[in-house]
């Protein structure tokens, strides 16, 4: 029986996490979030340390408000950045692995091709930089894995999708960004990409370290995924594609970031499903 340790369990990612567990009788879950484990309070993280059993470590916490990030600087380090630090000691005192996730947003979105784990890194967002430095901490551990991914969204929280539903009921026009490119992620794959990634290094024994990329299969804009909301959900909404110039936000955020999944796909073994499919299925469970 493995024992894990999800951090920031009550986020969207940790959610997906909890949910999938409800079905898994080989795996022992510790969910905690900030209200009963605060990763920035060093004394407490060494406590439960101390206390407490775990093979693995999952990262789901962190301050995800890219735009207010900007002007709370310090919070989004203390959250992104520092806290890794009390996760890898957390995870060191236990010889456990570290399961950490990053994101898109730590490129500067001026490729052409899928970005590959190795290619440049250049964040223009405070939000991308503070994840970029805390997956350098990451990286100072011989026993982490860093997942970065992109446009997460999910039945529980508040995400693009949620907001696209109300929005689409409510109104009969909206405009919406189609000059930024990535791929939506169905936070519910990732949580079951993440639990095959552990049975795998249960299996084997080892902790393939590193950086990888992970979000669903394909590539659309913003104006898109609206658009394919929509349709998927027989709103006569009109969706109209905009510039990114014509919808300002504090925080600049990537052109282009689509991921390339081929690392992650071909050590683990994964199957990654299709955004549109993926999509289906969490207006499935929102009806
Ligand atoms: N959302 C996206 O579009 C996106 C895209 C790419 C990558 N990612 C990455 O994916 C991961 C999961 O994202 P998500 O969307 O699931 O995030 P989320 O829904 O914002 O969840 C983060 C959770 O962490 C908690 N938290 C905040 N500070 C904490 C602390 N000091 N100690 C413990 N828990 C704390 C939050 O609690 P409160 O709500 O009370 O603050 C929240 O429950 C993150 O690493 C994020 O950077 C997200």
């Amino acid at each position: 029986l493995k024992n894990i340790l999800v951090t920031g369990a009550n986020g969207q990612l940790g959610t997906e996490i909890k949910e999938l567990a409800k079905q898994l009788k080989d795996k022992n879950f510790l969910f905690h979030d900030v209200d009963t484990l605060d990763i920035t309070d060093p004394a407490a993280m060494e406590a439960f340390g101390k206390e407490n059993n775990y093979d693995f470590v999952i990262n789901c916490a962190a301050y995800t408000a890219v735009d207010k990030a900007e002007e709370d600087q310090e919070t989004a380090a203390l959250i992104n950045t520092y806290a890794v630090q009390n996760l890898i000691e957390l995870a060191s005192q236990k010889n456990a692995c570290f399961i950490h996730v990053s994101t898109d947003y730590v490129f500067d979105g001026t490729n052409h091709t899928p970005y590959k784990e190795r290619d440049k890194t250049k964040p223009n967002s405070v939000y991308g930089e503070t994840k970029l430095k805390g997956e350098d901490i990451a990286n100072n551990y011989e026993k982490s894995i860093i997942i970065r991914t992109s446009w997460l969204y999910s039945s529980f929280g508040n995400n693009f999708v949620k907001t696209m539903l109300r929005l689409g009921a409510e109104k009969s026009n909206l405009n919406v960004i189609f000059d930024q490119v990535g791929t939506p992620t169905y936070a519910r794959d990732l949580a079951s990409a993440i639990l095959n990634i552990i049975d795998f290094i249960s299996d084997k024994g080892i902790v393939p370290a590193g950086v990888y990329h992970y979000s669903n299969e394909g590539v659309c804009s913003w104006y898109d995924f609206a658009r394919e909301i929509m349709e998927q959900k027989e709103f006569s909404c009109k969706v109209a594609p905009i510039e990114t110039s014509q919808y300002p936000t504090p925080a600049k955020r990537p052109h282009y970031s689509v991921l390339n999944k081929g690392k992650i796909k071909q050590t683990f073994n994964l199957e990654i499903p299709y955004w549109k499919d993926s999509l289906k299925e969490c207006l499935n469970i929102l009806n």
